[in-house]
Formats: C-alpha cells, structure tokens, sequence
C-alpha cells in the first residue's frame, strides 16, 4: 500500500485526481471503476476542471460504478446513476454508452447482479478502481460481516449505513434498504485501486484497514492483499494510523 498523507479535502481531491489523470493519459481508454459518495465529489470536480481547460480526454473511457441503490430509477436525484452525471458525466466527453452502473430498477437482483458481472468481464476487468471508505469500513456496499462477498450482490444496508447516507435525503424512511452493488472479487481484480478519505470519522476505519487483520469485519482490510493501492488521506483521517504507528 502507498500512502499519501495530505493536509485537507482539497489537497486529497488534487492528488487522487493527479492518479486518475496519470492513469487515463498512459491508457486513454482505461476502464474506471468509479465511486460516489461525498468524498470523491472533489475529485470529480478537477477531472472536469482539466477537461475544460483541455488537458483531459474522456472519449475513449469506460467506467464501471460500484454501486446503486435497489429501487431508484436512473432519473431519481438520489441515485447514483443521476449522482456520477450531475458530478462528471455532463461535464465531460465519456460516450454514455461506455457508462455502466447497476440498475435499480432491476427487481430480480440475480438477474441485474449477474448481467452486471458480465459487464464488468467484457470491458477486460477494471484499469484503476476508486474507492471511499465508509465509517464502518464498507467499500462499494460490502459492509461488515461474517463472509467477503466475491461479486456483486443485492446488500441489505446496514443501520449505520443508512444513518450515515440520511443526510442526502429528506427523511431516514426514504433511505433505500437495498442496493447492488460489486463484490470484492470484482474490486482486487482491478489491476490498481484508489482509496480516499478524508475527516476524523474515517480515522478507526482507516487505521483497521492498513493495520487491522483481515477480516470481513472491516472490509476494506483485504486491500492490504493487494498489490497496487494508493491511499490518498488527510490528516484527520490519518491520525489514528500516525498516533498508533507512525507514518
Ligand atoms: C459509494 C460507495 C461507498 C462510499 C462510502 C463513503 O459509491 O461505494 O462505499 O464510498 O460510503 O462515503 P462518503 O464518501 O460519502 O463518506
């Protein structure tokens, strides 16, 4: 694991963006495996940035989403569909059709979940994945449990995850219980991973995930396993890992 310790959210948006554009300049037709979420928002707000001054070209990308909540349609403000094109999509050159996310709207969730593998195995796997951290230590929507789940799956949200997503919402009862999302397989199969957080509440779940064991417990642990991840962390959300061992 490489780890990058920056001072703030904006710095951290800055150094995991300078990844992804490293990443798309050598391979301009890298598979990205792309996150929601509040953490990345910032990341996406550069790419765009560099896009318009000319320096980033998206038409040749493919991206692959790791999640969506089961229920929402495409169209619905709090989807993840309508979340990646209010942050980056509209903004940039990507051919829509070389977007995949999992559909909501899917009821049969073996179905959607399966169509959704096969997706991911015919773009050739993903090139560089990017990941936020839930307080909890979920990535995608594995969240903590007895077993790592290998690929993706229909997940019932933990209490705590819908505690924490309620804030995008009007009401706690309009958090979606349910949602798709990948496995972990489909995640270490990503040839390089891109791990961001950032805030104090990130701290416990950062610390576990460099130093804890691995465990299904803490999910984002079994990234110590892989070979190529970038963590690109602030302070705060480094303070455990620098007052327990160091950096
Ligand atoms: C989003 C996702 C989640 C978030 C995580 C952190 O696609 O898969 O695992 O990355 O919940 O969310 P934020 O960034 O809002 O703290």
């Amino acid at each position: 694991m490489r780890i990058y310790e920056v001072k703030d959210y904006q710095e951290m948006s800055r150094k995991a963006a300078n990844i992804m554009f490293a990443q798309m300049i050598q391979k301009p037709d890298s598979v990205l495996g792309l996150a929601t979420g509040s953490t990345p928002v910032g990341i996406y707000r550069q790419l765009v940035e560099w896009y318009q001054k000319g320096d980033l070209d998206f038409s040749k990308i493919r991206s692959v989403n790791l999640d969506e909540y089961k229920g929402l349609s495409a169209d619905n403000d709090q989807s993840y569909a309508y979340f990646m094109r209010k942050n980056l999509f509209d903004h940039v050159n990507i051919n829509p059709e070389n977007t995949n996310i999992p559909n909501g709207l899917e009821e049969d969730a073996q179905k959607e979940c399966g169509r959704y593998n096969s997706v991911i195995q015919e773009l050739g796997g993903i090139d560089l994945q990017l990941l936020g951290i839930g307080n909890n230590g979920h990535i995608g929507f594995n969240e903590p449990g007895e077993v790592f789940e290998a690929e993706t799956h229909c997940v019932a949200l933990t209490e705590n995850t819908i505690q924490a997503n309620a804030r995008f919402f009007e009401k706690i009862e309009d958090v979606p219980r349910f949602a798709y999302s990948m496995g972990i397989k489909n995640i270490m199969q990503a040839r390089s991973i891109l791990l961001v957080a950032s805030g104090e509440s990130k701290a416990e779940a950062l610390e576990k995930t460099i130093y804890g064991p691995i465990s299904p417990a803490v999910p984002a642990s079994i990234l110590q396993l892989h070979n190529q991840v970038f963590i690109v962390a602030d302070e705060a959300a480094l303070s455990l890992v620098k007052e327990r061992h160091g950096l």
